[in-house]
């Protein structure tokens, strides 16, 4: 125990967590066995069902264990009133009194929306995105909430896997910062203040490598992958303090994460010596059986606890088995007592033992949630996720007056797609729609037809949506408008209720008519932008081809339509930059901009005539947009890339820059971007890694020079048995505005 001996007058004084300590132990002392495994026991609560939808008789059994303190935890109770009704049930009714911690997935807000996760990476802005999750926080932190199933820091290179919408994209230094700046907003400097909840990294680990992209697929990915492109993100959520992990519904190298004690412990717990605990994800002990992994629930207990998993979240299996695995003696107390304290710390740490009340707080309810100063915050990040994939002839931003505008597309008419598909708190048709943003901007004379629907009948979290696919009545009515317009803005893409947890295509283009009704628009008027809507990349392979604006909007939240609008109108100047490449088509995926570089890459010298280079017969190797790509309504030079030096020793800092103006008429911002490619290496290293970025706003004319340094931790990998080394030898330095800069240079390291 960390203690200091004042010298002065003998007295010891304790830190705060060595005082928290101090209190669990003797907690656990009193407790009955069975009272401990109650607190590794998750239950979900009575409203909102996030996975497969429990047994009946389910509600009379929770209500029973709450009463006997055989519940250490609840999901998705919501609202102040629900959550102290089953907080009282368990403070005052059950022996021991301790509180519930209360868990939800407040994703990408509770009812104020930010954008959808993938969106806001794509503003590269670190200082925006720990806001949002502050946000977030500050309005479920109000109504009884203290613990967000968030960040999701699963790094994917697959479009066709519905949660991409919920991660950072695909790249582990780009997800790493993110995952820091997201744990960093909802946890604070300060877990106890009433503002701030509990954060939990998911999902432990390598749950976006889910073959062909299909949900809760098996994973089959090298130790390699695992340690240098899954892990990281984890890793650096863990260094910033992050108080929980959950694990995942995939196995890795055929033992599923649940269950997984390489992963829990040898790495997260030993090596990473993470303090805080391991949550299951809903009913993933359960499916061990399933998965063929242990041959019923008591062996699915004990697989689970063994590994590392410290609450069982709706299996309903460590209550009913691990008392009788620890009386006979399969299970040893010491690994209940270890998961119970890191439990409790965080419920101490969270201050819920001096009043378990002090989140449901009405008035601060009324104050913070949907208050303007929420509102504001996630417009801004909204504006900030845009990105600008394509823009000739300056197309955009459009006029402000004068123009015939069409706007077409159920999309621009929808205040629910935009929530996107984890709003569980949120109410139903809130968001701004895109026509509402225009319809702000009234110089201009804006017709908006439907053409037709994406998606017909209900729309809800537990329903598969039905595309419309025959539906084109409407499709006159849109060509019409459009022949009369100067303009036509067409809100394209996928319903929020498209991506998301379970929600896999394969296929990616525009869903159901909207691509023939694109064509058919564009027929009678070329003068088209292109807004999409999406949770994940789209193949918009004939939109790169035809349409001269193309402008991601993903799904923003509630103020969607008016950053739409703003942006449209060039009252902001889109800086954002994709966080995940966009295929040319489906067959191209995984595609990913830090892939290697194999034995036969096909370069500008290859004869394109000769078959054996590695590419395709029927399309080319690029992507449509690669990671990193974003433009603005302004340009930007980048020149005089300055090594210090060109041989570094192993200890040495690395320093760069690089010269970046804005060439253009208008203010803007810039992600400057620095790749590097270790040139030889014990194992074979990608073709470019992200290793620095930095957001800049430059005035017309101005021009700054961008900093960098690296060091042996920008330039050291994990090796195949997981180790992380550096390696002498050449290195090239890439500096530029998307993954496919070409300005570069050469040091090595000696
Ligand atoms: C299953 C999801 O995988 C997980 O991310 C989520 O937090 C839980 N359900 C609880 O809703």
């Amino acid at each position: 125990m960390a203690c200091t001996d004042n010298p002065n007058n003998n007295i010891t004084t304790y830190s705060e967590a060595d005082l928290i300590n101090k209190k669990v132990d003797s907690l656990i002392k009193i407790m009955t066995l069975k009272e401990k495994i109650g607190q590794m026991n998750q239950y979900n609560g009575f409203w909102d069902v996030t996975g497969p939808v429990p047994d009946e008789g389910d509600a009379e059994k929770k209500y029973e264990h709450l009463k006997n303190g055989l519940v250490g935890s609840m999901l998705s109770v919501r609202g102040t009133k629900a959550v102290r009704a089953v907080q009282k049930i368990a403070v005052e009714e059950s022996r021991l009194g301790i509180p519930l911690i209360i868990g939800f997935d407040v994703i990408h807000g509770y009812k104020t929306l930010s954008p959808i996760p993938l969106a806001e990476a794509a503003s590269w802005d670190l200082e925006a995105i720990e806001k949002s999750a502050q946000v977030a926080a500050a309005e479920a932190s109000a109504v009884g909430i203290n613990w967000t199933f968030a960040p999701m820091v699963d790094i994917s290179r697959d479009p066709r896997w519905g949660r991409v919408m919920e991660g950072a994209g695909e790249d582990p230094f780009l997800g790493s910062k993110i995952a820091v700046a997201r744990v960093k907003g909802f946890q604070g400097d300060d877990l106890s203040a009433v503002n701030t909840i509990a954060a939990c990294a998911k999902h432990f680990a390598a749950y976006g490598f889910s073959e062909a992209g299909k949900e809760y697929n098996t994973v089959d990915i090298g130790s390699s992958t695992l340690h240098n492109v899954a892990l990281p993100p984890f890793k650096a959520a863990v260094d910033a303090g992050v108080k929980t992990l959950m694990n995942a519904f995939n196995e890795y190298d055929g033992v599923p994460s649940t269950g997984n004690e390489y992963l829990l412990r040898d790495i997260l717990k030993d090596e990473w010596n993470f303090k805080g605990f391991v949550i299951s994800d809903w009913a993933s002990i359960k499916e061990l059986v399933v998965w063929g992994y242990a041959k019923d629930k008591k062996d699915a207990a004990k697989m689970a606890v063994l590994a590392g998993s410290d609450m069982d979240m709706e299996s309903h299996i460590y209550i009913s088995e691990l008392e009788q695995l620890v009386k006979d003696g399969i299970i040893e107390e010491s690994i209940i007592d270890d998961a119970v304290s890191r439990i409790l710390t965080v419920k101490f740490e969270l201050g819920l033992f001096d009043d378990p009340y002090r989140y449901c707080d009405e008035t601060r309810e009324k104050e913070v949630v949907n208050s303007q100063k929420h509102m504001d915050a996630v417009l801004d990040m909204a504006k900030k996720s845009i990105v600008l994939l394509k823009n000739e002839n300056d197309l955009l931003p459009l006029k402000k007056e004068g123009q015939n505008i069409a706007l077409i597309g159920a999309l621009a008419n929808e205040k629910n797609s935009p929530l996107g598909s984890w709003r569980i708190a949120s109410k139903d048709n809130t968001a701004i729609s895109v026509l509402e943003g225009m319809q702000n901007y009234k110089g201009n004379n804006l017709v908006y037809k439907k053409g037709a629907d994406v998606s017909v009948g209900d729309t809800q979290f537990v329903n598969e949506l039905t595309i419309n696919t025959t539906d084109k009545s409407e499709f006159k009515d849109a060509i019409n408008a459009a022949k009369k317009a100067d303009v036509v803005v067409m809100v394209l893409g996928e319903h929020g209720f498209q991506s998301g947890e379970a929600r896999s295509r394969t296929d990616i283009n525009l869903p159901g008519v909207q691509q023939d009704l694109l064509e058919e628009v564009y027929k009678v008027n070329k003068n088209i932008v292109l807004v999409l809507n999406n949770g994940r990349p789209l193949s918009i392979n004939w939109a790169d081809n035809h349409i001269p604006a193309i402008l991601e909007t993903w799904q923003l939240g509630t103020q969607a339509g008016h950053a739409v609008a703003q942006v449209l109108y060039g009252d902001y100047n889109p800086s954002g930059k994709l966080p995940m490449t966009f295929p040319r088509n489906v067959g191209q995926i995984p595609i990913y901009y830090n892939h290697k570089n194999t034995g036969r890459p096909v370069s500008d010298t290859n004869n394109p005539n000769l078959v054996f280079w590695s590419h395709y017969s029927d399309v080319e190797n690029t992507p449509l947009y690669p990671f990193g790509h974003g433009l603005s309504y302004t340009s930007f030079k980048y020149e005089n890339l300055v090594l210090e030096k060109t041989v570094f020793g192993m200890d040495e800092n690395i320093h760069v820059s690089v010269d970046v103006s804005n060439t253009g008429k208008v203010t803007g911002k810039e992600v400057v971007q620095l790749y590097i490619r270790d040139l030889v290496a014990s194992t074979t290293r990608p073709v470019k890694e992200l290793k620095g970025f930095e957001l800049i706003e430059l005035q017309t004319g101005e021009t700054k020079t961008v900093k960098f340094v690296l060091n042996k931790a920008s330039l050291g990998f994990y090796n195949n048995q997981g180790r992380f080394i550096i390696e002498s030898g050449e290195f090239e330095i890439f500096i530029g505005g998307s993954s496919y800069t070409t300005l570069n240079s050469r040091f090595e390291l000696k």
